[in-house]
């Protein structure tokens, strides 16, 4: 048995890492943590995207045993990408869905670091792979929460 210490979503947690099991298979099989996809398994979608220190991963591709960082999931950023999910769901930006969480999760840290163009949002969701949409109203939908937080924050 090989346990790694992760912290996910904020909390500590031991979790089975033989084999090179990868962070994917741990957070879906073990935690629970469904909102994160696999499709293809093999780093060429992003569907399984989930922040390690605070930077986009593809977790199909990172073996749970290397992950030193904190982990956070589409679960644990449930509330700060309220407004967002909100835009996504007004402006149709998923259809099945699937892809979803992950563009989610990736946007998460473009809104964090400020890199909200419409030209920086469509390239660096580019590796989001979306079988269903056009990609505008998923770039809509960040642009758009960038903006709303930016009018909402106080002015000095
Ligand atoms: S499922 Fe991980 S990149 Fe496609
Ligand atoms: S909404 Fe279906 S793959 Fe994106």
């Amino acid at each position: 048995m090989t346990l790694t210490r992760l912290v996910v979503n904020g909390s500590p947690v031991d979790v089975e890492t033989a084999g090179l099991r990868s962070l994917a298979d741990v957070l879906r099989r073990d935690l629970g943590l469904t909102a994160t996809k696999v499709a293809c398994g093999r780093g060429e979608c992003g569907a399984c995207t989930v922040l390690v220190g605070g930077r986009p991963r593809m977790a199909c591709t990172t073996p749970a045993a290397l992950v030193t960082e904190e982990v956070w999931t589409s679960e644990g950023l449930a509330e700060e990408s309220a407004d967002l999910r909100a835009r996504f769901a007004d402006t149709g930006a998923f259809q099945c869905g699937f892809c979803t969480p992950g563009q989610v999760v990736h946007a998460v840290a473009l809104l964090r670091a400020g890199r909200t163009g419409p030209e920086q949002v469509r390239a660096a969701l580019s590796g989001n792979i979306c079988r269903c949409t056009g990609y505008q109203a998923i770039v809509e939908s960040v642009c758009r929460t960038a903006e709303e937080r930016a009018a909402a924050e106080p002015r000095p």
